[in-house]
């Protein structure tokens, strides 16, 4: 075997890429920072007062960010945990999430899903989940904030299973009475965790005391009464409960689920380890030449997200490159699939924490930031000129949200129309144009509104435009052809009316309408028309 393969079966071995998905609230930021406190990346987590300045330094990029508080656009964290390499891709936890946020989970290899444990399972966590789920990924459940009230983890596995229709296998249970609980039994290891009181206000790390579950010391700190209980849950959970099955949970079928806080720093560490163990390495990508295992010696990557403006002090357009097979090196030659052209890797930059540093190598799973010389879109392939292919196109996510957008002063159409097209291609809105409009105004559709004010925010900064934007009271939008594949125009179609008849970036006809309910009459009245929620030529999620 070449010396490069046994490199990269070393490499790849070490790495863990995942996102934590949660609907706001939940605590992601927090878990989030709690792993790298626990991974050394950061010496003490910011208090629970100073945390909103100090998540600015780790995640908030642009203006608007700070100007908000909240995360836009995902960031990546690296760092080292016990001989492996974590690479934490954040997602946008705002309820206006974006298409970034989709993207995000095309370029991991697990979740980590985060759920309150007083609220359970949320909107948001929903529909995050149910991308993950479409790639059968492993995905992992941290019920948090059990430092609080809130439901009885019986009913939280309940509630998985209803509404998500995943089966969960909890690896530790809570020990003691709602709200006050002591700490966890640790299932795979048959042990009891205990915490002491958290006096630093979960700024430094806690370490538990571990007994074996009949230690008479340990029973004396439980009482009688909660170890009574104690044991009758795990008897249920061992008797009635799923198995833990590791092929279940490598397809995404089954969850294992922790409990904890991240805020006290109950039973964090814990959950690191166990993921860490449990958590696959990057996993083979299907492509138009079959699957791409990650030891392949030849290079490979996709760019999934491309963000401008990070640093306002310089005006750059980086993309972020998910490693496939093969070894990144600074500088490299690689082939641009989509152009067809050799481009050179310079500058590489890779993120850990607040830092930006610039990489010389790097590995399958990790993810790279590149200066983009303005020729990358989503989804495209890199790869070693003596291989070429092109990974699985990306899934489309259907657009909710619609505004009409236009520049304030028509003088300044030219550079509005070039902004507006740059985004697109970005990725960051999806456009569309009413029939016989031409380029003064232009249909904007995205997935969360959120989306909106970054492009009215970026329109001026970087392009110098004010726009003018309405909403429009649509939330679906479907693709329409008819069946014997003749030309769909809105003399045809019964109802065009009833909502905006519209066309994508390819001419494709689309009709935008508020409600499922308004989709149901257009079918009715079109009884020979397909109706799509996505491009017929691409795949839904
Ligand atoms: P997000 O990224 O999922 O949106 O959640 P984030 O971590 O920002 O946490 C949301 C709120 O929940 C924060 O409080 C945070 O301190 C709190 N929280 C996180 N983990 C726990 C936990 O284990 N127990 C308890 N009790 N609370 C937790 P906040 O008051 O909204 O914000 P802040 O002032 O603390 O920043």
């Amino acid at each position: 075997m070449s010396s490069l393969k046994d490199e990269l079966i070393k490499e790849v071995g070490k790495r863990r890429t995942f996102a934590i998905i949660s609907h706001p609230d939940a605590g992601k930021t927090t878990l989030t920072e709690k792993l790298l406190l626990y991974g050394g990346a950061i010496h003490l987590a910011g208090s629970i007062k100073s945390r909103k300045t100090q998540r600015h330094a780790v995640s908030d990029w642009m203006e608007i960010e700070k100007q908000r508080g909240i995360s836009v656009t995902s960031s990546v964290l690296q760092f080292d945990y016990d001989g492996c390499r974590i690479n934490i891709l954040d997602t946008p936890g705002h309820q206006d999430f974006s298409e970034d946020t989709y993207r995000t989970l095309m370029a991991v290899d697990s979740a980590v899903m985060v759920i309150d444990v007083a609220k359970g399972v949320e909107a948001q966590t929903k529909k995050l989940f149910k991308v993950c789920k479409q790639r059968n990924i492993p995905i992992f459940t941290f019920v948090n904030k059990l430092d609080h009230y809130g439901k009885m983890p019986l009913d939280l596995m309940d509630e998985i299973e209803n509404v998500l229709g995943i089966r969960s296998y909890p690896m530790n249970w809570p020990i003691g009475t709602d709200g006050q609980y002591m700490g966890v039994y640790d299932r795979r290891r048959k042990k009891i965790l205990l915490f002491s009181a958290d006096t630093t206000h979960g700024q430094e790390a806690r370490v538990a005391d571990v007994y074996e579950p009949d230690d008479p010391e340990a029973i004396a700190r439980i009482g009688e009464s909660a170890y009574e209980s104690l044991q009758m849950d795990i008897e249920l959970l061992d008797e009635a409960g799923e198995e833990f099955d590791q092929e279940k949970v490598d397809c995404g079928e089954l969850t294992p689920m922790f409990f904890g806080s991240a805020m006290t720093n109950f039973g964090v560490q814990d959950f690191l380890e166990e993921f860490i163990r449990l958590a696959p390495t990057p996993a083979p990508r299907e492509s138009s030449d079959g699957l791409i295992e990650p030891i392949d010696e030849k290079f490979s990557g996709f760019i999934f997200k491309i963000q401008a403006n990070m640093n306002p002090a310089h005006r750059d357009r980086l993309a972020f490159i998910r490693i496939c097979s093969g070894k990144f090196e600074r500088n490299m030659e690689v082939w641009h699939e989509k152009s067809g052209k050799m481009i050179k890797l310079a500058q590489p930059q890779q993120f850990l924490a607040q830092d930006r540093q610039i990489i010389d190598v790097a590995y399958p799973g990790d993810i790279v930031g590149l200066f983009d010389p303005g020729i990358f879109s989503i989804g495209d392939t890199i790869c070693d000129p003596a291989h070429k292919f092109q990974f699985a196109a990306f899934p489309v996510f259907p657009p909710e949200k619609f505004a009409r957008v236009s520049a304030k002063d028509t003088m300044k159409r030219k550079q509005f129309v070039k902004g507006i097209m740059q985004l697109t291609q970005e990725g960051a809105i999806q456009l569309f144009q009413q029939p016989g409009a031409g380029m003064e105004s232009y249909i904007v559709g995205t997935v969360g509104t959120l989306q909106f004010e970054v492009l009215e925010y970026r329109l001026k900064n970087e392009y110098n435009v004010d726009i003018e934007m309405n909403m429009q009271p649509y939330e679906v939008a479907r693709w329409l052809a008819f069946e014997d594949g003749s030309e769909v125009t809105p003399d045809k179609l019964h109802g065009a009316d009833r909502g905006m008849f519209v066309y994508d970036r390819k001419n494709n006809p689309v009709l935008l309408v508020s409600n499922e309910w308004a989709l149901g009459w257009i079918l009715d009245n079109n009884p020979h028309l397909e109706l799509n929620p996505v491009p017929f030529d691409r795949k839904e999620v």
